[in-house]
């Protein structure tokens, strides 16, 4: 006789459903695992005999296999751990007849039988729910980030005496619950504000505009102008998550095991920021368990390269793939995985080794092959990529000296989040989310300009000798510009702004 429960595995970011199929036959003792376990789920086998054995119940002398099906879905971790332990139980005649239907299991077990968290919870919860498969035992750590998922049953659970019990009828676990409004609501204030940036109009402008249509930036200036602490800011700014981005974020948290407590769904949007000396694995993600890297851990937020050229050139040159395609393709044996990885890149970057090239103290002695050398480590594909370019001067003895309040982030966001909701209505049918995403082939039909408006790009194109690519990336910013000012048209005043966010393709050949 053949006893069933299922469990989930995961894969990238989606989880699969896993049928555990266990069968006792008399014969020599053993216990097999089989249908493509990786070490840890071998590993697997120790743990479910020895909590088995310390839990009170005798462990079946009798030949045990356990075959995990399908058999061509590869498995890691060690999430299977309940499952197996109830499929033996269940064949064992510890758990009653029928008290297995509809339920799956998810957990690892410590040698004493009871029954620890793991990671990457939600996904898995998300495709039991689909294959309908609602019902779900689990640790009680994980309780929190399951009940995220409407409609699901979850009975957390300390230890397998507790499951047997509970699917037996002899104790009553309620399902638990969390108070998903409360967490969205999230009142939780933001450490820094825009209001305290002296000054620096242009450089709040062009923030706000990048952070309104999730535009990659790029900040210019010299030692001290502000770069670091005016892109600290931008988390006070970005437009509030929707439900969906906030479940796609959370998702990938799950995996990287970064839920903390009382943290069971993202709804800040991320803001990332490696140190330097970061790694390309690092950066993309990857490994045998295969890991989110940063940049997907910036999914829908911010991944903010502080000193861009301090960065490895390898680092950088890894970047341009997922700028691309939003999302990182990690090779492996047994095929292909995806991470998601919208992201809106943030970096800053000095005009020259030293830092003060073209300050009026003459300062800067670099020569023009060491600013050549400095600025080419970001490379022309790399910069093609970024929207908008920044210049940030030294702050001026006026603006910091004066006492007016300065704009605080909550004006500026409240813009912010209603030129996103425009893009939110205008392409809803499209599948993309905000104005970066824009592809070559949606342009002319969401940025239509009228013949002025060509007249001034083309002579700007000719005087400034920009390259056919800033073309669309002008377009793309202009239309942000528009629907801050809550317009459906572009106009030329919006062009004109958003040539003025080129300056690197006329300064410097990079
Ligand atoms: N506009 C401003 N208003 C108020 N304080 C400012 C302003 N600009 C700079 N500062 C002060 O100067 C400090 C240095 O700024 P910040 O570290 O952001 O400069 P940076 O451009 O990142 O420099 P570096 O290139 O050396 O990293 C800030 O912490 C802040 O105290
Ligand atoms: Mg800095
Ligand atoms: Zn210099």
């Amino acid at each position: 006789m053949i006893y069933k429960t299922n469990t989930c595995a995961l894969y990238g970011i989606e989880g699969h459903v896993i049928e555990v199929e266990a069968d006792l036959s008399n014969g020599l003792p053993g216990f097999d695992i089989v249908g493509l376990p990786d070490a840890a789920v071998r590993e697997s086998r120790e743990r479910v005999r020895a909590a088995i054995k310390n839990s009170d119940f005798l462990f079946p002398q009798k030949r045990i296999t356990i075959n995990l099906a399908p058999a061509d879905i590869r498995k890691e971790g060690s999430i299977f751990d309940l499952a197996i332990a109830a499929g033996i139980l269940r064949a064992s005649m510890y758990i009653l007849n029928e008290a297995l239907e509809g339920f799956a299991f998810l957990g690892e077990l410590s040698l004493n039988g009871s029954v620890k968290g793991i990671k990457g919870v939600l996904p898995m919860c998300l495709s039991l729910k689909e294959k309908g498969l609602r019902k779900l035992i689990l640790s009680c750590d994980n309780a929190d980030e399951a009940a995220l998922v409407n409609d699901m049953e979850i009975y957390p659970v300390e230890n397998i005496m507790d499951m047997v019990d509970f699917l037996n009828g002899k104790k009553v676990i309620k399902p638990h619950k969390v108070d998903l409004e409360g967490i969205l609501k999230n009142n939780s204030t933001e450490e820094y504000d825009f209001a305290d940036v002296r000054g620096q109009n242009t450089a709040k402008r062009a923030l706000e505009i990048a952070a309104a249509g999730a535009h990659n930036v790029i900040m210019l200036g010299p030692p001290g102008s502000g770069k670091t602490m005016l892109a600290r800011r931008l988390p006070s700014i970005l437009p509030d998550m929707t439900f969906e981005e906030s479940l796609e974020v959370t998702k990938i948290y799950s995996i990287a095991g970064l839920l903390k407590d009382k943290l069971y769904l993202v709804t800040r949007r991320p803001f990332r920021s490696p140190h330097h000396t970061m790694s390309a694995g690092s950066l993309i993600g990857g490994g045998r368990v295969p890991h989110p890297g940063e940049v997907s851990l910036s999914h829908y937020g911010v991944l903010f390269l502080d000193e861009m050229p301090e960065f490895s050139k390898n680092v950088l040159e890894v970047l341009r793939q997922p700028l691309e395609d939003e999302c990182v393709t990690i090779s492996r044996v047994g095929g292909t995985i995806t991470f998601p990885a919208k992201l809106m890149l943030v970096s800053s970057i000095n005009p020259c080794p030293c830092g003060y090239y073209g300050d009026a103290s003459g300062r800067c002695n670099c020569n023009p092959a060491q600013i050549k050398n400095y600025l080419g480590r970001i490379s022309g594909p790399l910069l093609d990529r970024i929207d908008l370019h920044i210049e940030v001067p030294p702050v001026g003895f006026n603006d910091i000296s004066c006492s007016a309040a300065e704009e605080s982030s909550a004006a500026m966001k409240s813009r912010i989040n209603k030129a996103r909701k425009r893009q939110l209505e205008r392409y809803e049918k499209d599948g993309i989310y905000f104005n970066s995403q824009l592809k070559p082939k949606q342009i002319p039909a969401y940025c239509t300009i009228g013949k002025k408006e060509k007249e001034l790009l083309k002579n700007a194109f000719e005087r400034f000798n920009l390259s056919a690519r800033a073309y669309n990336r002008i377009l793309k910013v202009a239309r942000t510009i528009a629907d801050l000012e809550g317009s459906e048209n572009i106009k030329t005043d919006n062009i004109a702004e958003a040539i003025q966010y080129r300056s690197l393709d006329r300064k410097y050949t990079l």
